[in-house]
């Protein structure tokens, strides 16, 4: 598929098949994640793939208490249709896992640390559109607690789990979702 193509017509998935992504795709996928730029080419980051039902599970009971806790906090009335099931139901849950410690000189700023989450997250993307150029849908899911994540996951207290990117075929039509022009976003300083 034509890069563009694969940009313009990627869109965020909410519904799958059952059918399981194959290994072998799976790891194509997120070996275009690992082509994503870097820090010092520190590349920060980890993939942990969840197909079994058990652990998508743990996420699932995870993500609805973020989106309970998320309406109580926010009174937002989408919140309250809004459905993770996806969490349950897509073949794949990919925990993009972060690295603190592998980011660039922007530790040393007063800001600090940002260069491994964006890169992580530069990763996400690289993934996302490998896996439309695939056949394959996807969502960036975020909304949970990284503590209670990194728990669910066993991981290491220093790592920090950032995304979910939830895989599989899509089911049915993917809504979708229109963009600003550009020329509205674009300032030329020339
Ligand atoms: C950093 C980031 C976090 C996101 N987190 C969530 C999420 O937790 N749940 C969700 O359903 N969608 C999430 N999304 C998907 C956005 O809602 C979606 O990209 C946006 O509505 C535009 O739609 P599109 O991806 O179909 O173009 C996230 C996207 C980004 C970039």
């Amino acid at each position: 598929m034509e890069l563009f193509t694969a940009i313009k017509e990627r869109r965020s998935c909410r519904s799958f098949l059952s059918d399981p992504v194959p290994e072998d795709v799976l790891e194509k996928i997120i070996e275009a994640g690992t082509w994503a730029p870097s820090p010092m080419n520190a590349q920060p980051w980890e993939f942990i793939v969840v197909t079994g039902t058990e652990g998508k599970a743990k996420i699932y009971a995870e993500g609805e208490r973020c989106r309970q806790w998320a309406l109580a906090t926010s009174g937002w009335k989408w919140l309250d249709k809004y459905r993770v099931e996806f969490l349950k139901t897509a073949p794949a849950l990919v925990v993009v896992v972060g690295d603190p410690k592998k980011t660039g000189v922007d530790q040393f700023l007063e800001d600090g640390s940002a260069g491994y989450q964006y890169a992580c997250a530069a990763a996400v993307q690289n993934m996302m559109l490998a896996a439309q150029a695939l056949g394959i849908g996807s969502l960036w899911y975020t909304l949970f607690d990284r503590n209670n994540l990194k728990r669910i996951m066993g991981l290491a207290p220093e790592k920090k789990p950032l995304s979910i990117i939830c895989l599989g075929q899509p089911a049915g039509e993917v809504s979708p979702v229109g963009r600003k022009p550009v020329q509205d976003r674009i300032t030329f300083i020339r």
